[in-house]
């Protein structure tokens, strides 16, 4: 087992942050509810806990408290905001109600050289309303900002450290060192979670779980089923099979991609069922948007089953379940998170279909995954690819779909790819605290025709839209503000080059209001 770190979870929106830093630093941790079992938590055999920060107060009736276990245990402890009051709490010093919050950027000096802070001044995001008054006996004041005399505090002796800031956002441009700092120098946790190392320990698993056993997958073109599927054909190679449904709504190329990765690299067992026609005569007529992902969902459905049952149905099923996915659905109480979660899921395999799971990627956070695809063996063109519906292009097809219409959306967004990724605008990045780059940029075709003029003719075509975010989370998101030369380069192309189309428009709403698909 490597060296691990158990976060406690007191309900904030950053806790799943925390742990991605944690894991960039090479330390494999996990997330527990607060209220989680000394059992259940002691089991990972951490090397030390951070405590998260969260929205109650510790004077509140029913406010969340340290579990003794963790006091208990000796090992470091490092509490950040509400996680340094519980802390404080818990150890006999003074938390100060307050009315006032303190929300935005501050300038931390360090008072104390200690083995958590780097010295001098840095930038730091503040996030709280309580605050430290007297610190427990035997800690000591480590830092301060303008208007937190005791930003930070430890009892260097015990290891446990307290900060009021949050060191797991971008806003605090050193965190990331500071908890560097914590989990290799103070818990001495080796940074041992590499890639490697993940596909090692999870291969084990996977071998352990289905033994003999054969394992069937469903391949879907996405980033999550085809690590998962390569990540199983690693473990158990040929008692693996994988199904992918063609459905005909996937992007220019993309099946073909999948296929050549898995089948002609990999090696693994692959039986493709093109099923675009089944596809195309069940969505005629439709042009409802929930009317299309049922009957899409359905029929995918339907087709799965029928593999599987000819296949002798395969005991286990794998599935790309990931882990904020897992965090999500397994927080025990969401009324303290305050999260706004819309989800979207091809359900109903499994429950309907009495399957056991394997799940490889149950504990990968999507950088993870992607890192882990690679080292499979995966084509980086497959594995940085962006998010992809379900219903695939069907919801990106408004109005009827049709094998011409399609046609025209595939070739309206290949050329939006190649133009971003030739820009180098495919990815997204940082640069300071701005995001740059696209989270998720696609082509939409209209049901709408507009006159244009074309040489001397007179036209009247369908219209394109593109749409291009920015966002970390996919629940927010704000337009890429995509050069203009770019967009004027893509209408050019797209109406030059794809028959039925006179006009291109940007869609330049944030989400929320939009949405990021249009169906
Ligand atoms: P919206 O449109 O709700 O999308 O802002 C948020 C993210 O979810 C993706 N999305 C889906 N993913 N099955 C999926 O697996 C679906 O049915 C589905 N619908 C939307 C969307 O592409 C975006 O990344």
């Amino acid at each position: 087992m490597t060296d691990s770190i158990a976060i406690l979870d007191f309900g904030s929106q950053y806790t799943q942050l925390i742990a991605r830093r944690i894991r960039e630093v090479q330390v494999y941790c996990e997330i527990f509810p607060w209220d989680a079992t000394a059992e259940q938590v002691l089991a990972l055999q951490p090397r030390g806990f951070i405590l998260s920060g969260g929205p109650a107060s510790v004077y509140e009736p029913d406010a969340p408290f340290l579990p003794g276990y963790v006091l208990n245990s000796g090992l470091p402890v490092l509490g950040i905001c509400y996680g340094m009051q519980v802390l404080t709490h818990a150890l006999g010093g003074r938390v100060a109600a307050s009315q006032e919050r303190e929300y935005g950027h501050a300038l931390l000096q360090t008072s104390l050289e200690n083995p958590l802070l780097p010295a001098g001044s840095q930038q730091v995001w503040m996030s709280h309303g309580d605050r430290i008054e007297a610190p427990p006996p035997g800690f000591q004041p480590l830092a301060s900002s303008q208007n937190s005399p005791i930003a930070a505090m430890g009892d260097l002796s015990r290891n446990y450290y307290g900060v009021q800031f949050h060191p797991e956002v971008h806003h605090t441009p050193q965190g990331i060192e500071i908890l560097r700092r914590f989990a290799w120098d103070i818990c001495q946790a080796k940074p041992e979670w590499t890639p490697e190392s993940i596909i090692q320990q999870t291969v084990a698993r996977i071998r352990q779980q289905v033994g003999g056993e054969r394992v069937l997958s469903a391949v879907s073109g996405g980033v999550d089923s085809s690590v998962a599927t390569a990540m199983v054909q690693r473990a158990v190679g040929d008692q693996l099979v994988a199904v992918f449904v063609d459905t005909g709504l996937l992007r220019l190329g993309e099946a073909a991609q999948v296929r050549r990765a898995l089948q002609n690299n990999l090696g693994v067992e692959l039986v493709v069922v093109d099923a675009v026609d089944q596809f195309m005569t069940a969505l005629r007529g439709v042009t409802e948007p929930e009317t299309k992902r049922r009957i899409i969902g359905e029929l995918f459905i339907r087709i799965f089953e029928r593999q599987a049952r000819h296949l002798g149905k395969p005991r286990y099923l794998v599935q790309g379940t990931i882990y904020p996915d897992v965090v999500e659905s397994s927080a025990p109480d969401r009324a303290q998170a305050q999260r706004i979660k819309s989800h979207h899921n091809v359900g109903g395999l499994p429950e309907r279909m009495e399957f056991e799971l394997v799940e490889p990627l149950r504990y990968l956070f999507k950088d993870e995954v992607r890192a882990v695809g690679e080292a499979l063996g995966l084509p980086a063109g497959l594995v940085w690819r962006q998010p992809f519906p379900g219903p695939g292009l069907a919801v990106r097809c408004l109005g009827e779909v049709t094998p011409e219409r399609l046609e025209r959306l595939r070739l309206a967004d290949a050329i939006l790819t190649e133009e971003l990724s030739a820009a180098g605008l495919l990815r997204m990045g940082r640069r300071g605290e701005e995001l740059h780059g696209t989270a998720q940029a696609f082509a939409v075709l209209l049901p709408v025709r507009s006159v244009g003029v074309m040489g001397d003719k007179r036209t009247y075509q369908e219209a394109i839209a593109l749409r291009a975010v920015t966002t970390e989370d996919f629940m927010t998101a704000d337009w890429a503000r995509l050069p203009h030369d770019l967009l004027a380069r893509l209408a050019s192309r797209i109406v030059n080059e794809v028959q039925g189309i006179n006009r291109v428009v940007y869609d330049i709403t944030s989400k929320p209001p939009g949405t990021i698909e249009w169906e």
